[in-house]
């Protein structure tokens, strides 16, 4: 057995793509808003959807894995699912009240405000990477897979979970 590599950590990326804020000072993030009813409403075993489908089919597809990149984490409810299996993390996500709250809730993870597109992330740094109900409101998304692309070690795993269109509320588009 080869010893385990030493714990996963976001590097700092020579590449500045974005800025916290905008010109006028405004946060692009347009999680920002939603941040709060997300947390309310979906985490920490408030969505039976979560807690029934997406929490155990992650942890299914997660054996095995020993560091792991959420891109969007959010609050962190799958980033300390993560952890509570022993796994290595590391959580990105873009905006900056889920980030604060993913710290607040706690749990030995490295926490990291970054937006998929541009992750502070050396190539092949991890075993998996995950994106988890993000992808929807990626637009365009390619940058983001591209990006999630170079995370884990060649032939190791990527887990991209999305809303099915028929949990779409009626005219959301
Ligand atoms: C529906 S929540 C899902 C959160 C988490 N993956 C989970 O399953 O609990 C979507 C998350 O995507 C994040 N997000 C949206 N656009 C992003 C981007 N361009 N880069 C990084 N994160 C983004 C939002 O801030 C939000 O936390």
């Amino acid at each position: 057995m080869w010893p385990r590599p030493p714990r996963a950590t976001p590097v700092g990326s020579s590449r500045r793509c974005w800025e916290s804020t905008d010109s006028d000072g405004v946060d692009p993030s347009p999680w920002e808003e939603h941040a709060g009813w997300w947390q309310q409403e979906f985490t920490d075993g408030a969505d039976p959807e979560y807690e029934e489908q997406i929490l155990p089919l992650v942890e299914h597809h997660l054996e095995g894995v020993d560091r792991l990149l959420d891109v969007g984490c959010g609050e962190g409810q799958i980033s300390r699912r993560a952890a509570a299996l022993g796994i290595d993390v590391v959580g990105l996500d873009l905006s900056a009240s889920q980030i604060i709250e993913a710290r607040r809730r706690g749990g030995d993870i490295g926490y990291v405000r970054a937006p998929a597109d541009c992750l502070p992330v050396r190539d092949a740094a991890f075993d998996a990477v995950l994106m988890c109900l993000v992808i929807e409101h990626l637009d365009p998304f390619e940058p983001a897979i591209r990006e999630m692309a170079r995370g884990p070690h060649a032939g190791r795993r990527g887990l991209l979970l999305l809303n099915h269109p028929l949990l779409q509320a009626p005219g959301s588009g």
